[in-house]
């Protein structure tokens, strides 16, 4: 098989705010097809490097290249249509549907969605169809970051880029909700980009792992390599977490502990 085409360069990719260095110059290939999750300590940059995609944020410094071409020579509402983006947080427009939140996107591009569309990008994300009516408010935590996926894939995106989608559910719906994404991310044949300060998460969805600290991209490893020690130290100190955690359930199930 020939190696897959990079769909996403970062090229030296550098924000400043002023005197703050958001993101200091990060050059990494992000391969068609793949499931990348960018993780790293609050302030770190991955919001940042993020919005450089879809140039909501534009680089001080360095480029971002999507298919082989400069995202700010790109017309924005083509780009932000083969770039399906899941905001951090909520995110839906509290004063729209849930159809038109979901229809916001072909609908800056001219186009206007048909409700058969709506019903399948719904059950796509396992929603009932008569959600459809609902007003963001009238929906579960849960429920509306379905909606902010389907919202996301309506314009049918190559690249998927998701911004803590789910820091703010509790954790059962949370793994639901990463496991669904993992599976429409296969079905839909997607490249994916999801930032979470999780490692658990990360390790568990993704295929790559890239590591930001105070704006540096200071590793890109697989899980695999990561949970044999790979990655360096700001990386070990965030798998550390959930290793620890998990050798705390072990060592509960282990004939002789009594857990309290
Ligand atoms: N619009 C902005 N104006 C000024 N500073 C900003 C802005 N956005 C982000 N920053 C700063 O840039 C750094 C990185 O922020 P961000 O990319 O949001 O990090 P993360 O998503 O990893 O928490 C932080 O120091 C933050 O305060
Ligand atoms: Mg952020």
């Amino acid at each position: 098989m020939a190696s897959p085409h990079p769909l996403l360069v970062f090229d030296h990719a550098a924000r400043a705010y002023g005197e703050v260095t958001a993101v200091a110059g990060v050059s990494c290939t992000i391969a068609a097809g793949s499931f990348v999750a960018l993780v790293g300590a609050s302030g770190s940059g991955k919001s940042t490097l993020l919005k450089m995609v879809n140039t909501l944020v534009e680089p001080t410094g360095g480029k971002v290249l999507f298919g082989g071409e400069d995202v700010t020579t790109l017309p924005p509402a083509r780009l932000r249509r083969r770039v399906g983006y899941v905001f951090q947080g909520i995110g839906l427009f509290p004063h729209m549907s849930v159809a038109e939140n979901i229809a916001i996107g072909p609908r800056l591009t001219g186009e206007t969605l048909p409700p058969e569309r709506i019903a399948e990008l719904l059950e796509l994300v396992e929603l009932e169809p008569g959600m459809a009516s609902r007003m963001p408010d009238e929906l579960s935590g849960g429920q509306r970051q379905r909606v902010g996926v389907a919202r996301a894939l309506a314009g049918e995106p190559e690249l998927l880029i998701m911004d803590e989608p789910f820091g703010a559910l509790d954790p059962i719906t949370r793994d639901a909700l990463g496991t669904k994404v993992r599976e429409l991310h296969e079905r839909l044949g997607l490249t994916t980009v999801m930032v979470t300060h999780d490692m658990a998460e990360a390790l568990l969805l993704a295929d790559r792992v890239l590591v930001m600290d105070a704006g540096q991209l200071v590793a890109d490893e697989t899980p695999r390599a990561l949970l044999a020690g790979a990655g360096g130290e700001v990386a070990q100190s965030l798998v550390a977490v959930p290793r620890q955690q998990a050798e705390r359930l072990a060592a509960m199930e282990s004939p002789g502990e009594i857990p309290h």
